[in-house]
């Protein structure tokens, strides 16, 4: 096992009836910025729930974050926020807005001349404002990590960024709120949390031997209940097993003291940034054809994967093919297509456009072992085609 720092201060609140804690776990006499999405809150009911909690504290609200959240609109929360002179962030959706939150706290205290340089030059966050999330759609984990993901809608770039100072204080997860959520997004959380998982699983062997019961514990609840939270959001067993599958895979545990791959993910933002799929809709378009290009260096985890999560038997080797086949099937009984061209006609020059941007910035090996090569990562998108 490798050596490994474990921090995470998140203070999970999770269960049904838990809101009138809000108040509470909101530093005193805060002025507080309310972020939000396109308004499915004021639909369910969530929004009205928050302000009644909030009654009281001096709120502005800063509404309108969209899925993928552009860089653009996140500046202009932070104008609004240095204007009103804001000192507590609650977030209150799904990973869009959380990032969003996370971006922007970061934003507000950045002093150099573009908070765009976090991004795309990794500069590092050195102080940022608070913030606690009300979670309404279990998918990304964001709600108890410290990680973002941001859209710049001129370039089409979405990037990645990270920062110990970006944890939430603080975040409501109440399974219930998935009863509202779109059939696309429930099927989109599943995805979205099997492959987290499986980015920080299925590498290559490091005696982890806990680490990998844990990521196989979490893959068996999710294809256990995965297919069945879709079909029923208002059960409320399968609603808060799942959520809590979403949030323990991205939480950051799975990761201690083994090798991480995220190709899959670096490979899907691409897809997202160019054609506007959704981000589990591209790990299920990639994940499947790059195990199967990278079989040989993910071979003993595959058979391993195979037998325990699958219940595989045969050659090894079978085991390693079918593994992968299980997994592509998995998502298209969950509802959710595994081809580019499912979802787009423009995607001949996707490879080569994603080979070139990332041969400019210097992303020549990807994966656990960086030898996911430019050529892989053309062969890997190419075969989704
Ligand atoms: O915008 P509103 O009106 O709120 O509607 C949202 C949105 O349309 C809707 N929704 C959310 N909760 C709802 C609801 N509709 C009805 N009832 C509810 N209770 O669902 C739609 C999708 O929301 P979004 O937040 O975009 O989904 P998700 O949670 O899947 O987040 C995706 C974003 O997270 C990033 C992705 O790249 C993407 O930008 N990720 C963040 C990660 C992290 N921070 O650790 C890791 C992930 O790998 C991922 O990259
Ligand atoms: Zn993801």
């Amino acid at each position: 096992m490798k050596n490994f720092e474990l921090y995470n201060p998140v203070k999970l609140i999770f269960g049904k009836d838990q809101l009138a804690k809000l108040a509470d776990e909101i530093p005193e006499n805060a002025k507080v910025l309310f972020t939000y999405g396109w308004g499915s809150i004021k639909k369910n009911g969530i929004y009205n729930a928050v302000v009644t909690e909030l009654k009281g504290l001096e709120i502005v609200e800063f509404g309108g974050i969209e899925v993928n959240p552009q860089y653009e609109t996140l500046l202009k929360a932070v104008a609004l926020a240095k204007k009103e002179a804001i000192d507590f962030i609650l977030a209150v959706g799904g990973g869009s807005v959380i990032d969003a939150t996370k971006f922007i706290a970061a934003a507000i205290c950045f002093e150099g001349d573009s908070p765009w340089d976090i991004l795309a030059k990794g500069v590092k966050v050195k102080k940022a404002i608070p913030f606690g999330c009300v979670l309404t759609l279990p998918a990304t984990g964001s709600e108890m990590n410290s990680g973002a993901v941001i859209t710049k809608a001129e370039t089409q770039e979405k990037m990645a960024f990270g920062s110990p100072l970006l944890f939430p204080k603080f975040s409501f997860s109440n399974p219930q709120v998935i009863a509202s959520l779109p059939k696309r997004q429930l099927q989109n959380g599943v995805v979205d949390a099997f492959m987290h998982v499986m980015e920080q699983y299925l590498t290559h062997n490091t005696q982890a031997l806990l680490q990998d019961r844990i990521a196989e514990g979490i893959l068996k609840t999710l294809i256990e209940i995965g297919p069945k939270v879709i079909k029923n959001p208002t059960d409320y067993k399968l609603a808060s097993n799942f959520m809590w599958c979403c949030t323990m895979a991205l939480n950051g545990l799975l990761s201690k003291g083994v090798p991480v791959d995220w190709a899959t993910h670096m490979i899907g933002h691409e897809l997202t940034a160019l054609h506007g799929i959704d981000h589990a809709q591209s790990l299920a378009v990639i994940a499947p054809n790059l195990y199967a290009v990278m079989k040989t260096d993910k071979y003993d985890k595959l058979v391993q994967y195979g037998k325990r999560v699958w219940q595989l038997s045969g050659s090894d080797d079978d085991i390693a093919d079918k593994a992968i086949e299980k997994t592509r099937t998995f998502f298209i009984n969950l509802g959710v297509h595994t081809k580019l061209s499912q979802y787009t006609n423009d995607y001949k020059n996707t490879a080569q456009f994603i080979t070139e941007r990332f041969k400019n910035r210097g992303w020549l090996g990807l994966g656990e072992q960086q030898n996911i090569t430019l050529e892989k990562v053309r062969e890997i998108v190419e075969m989704s085609y």
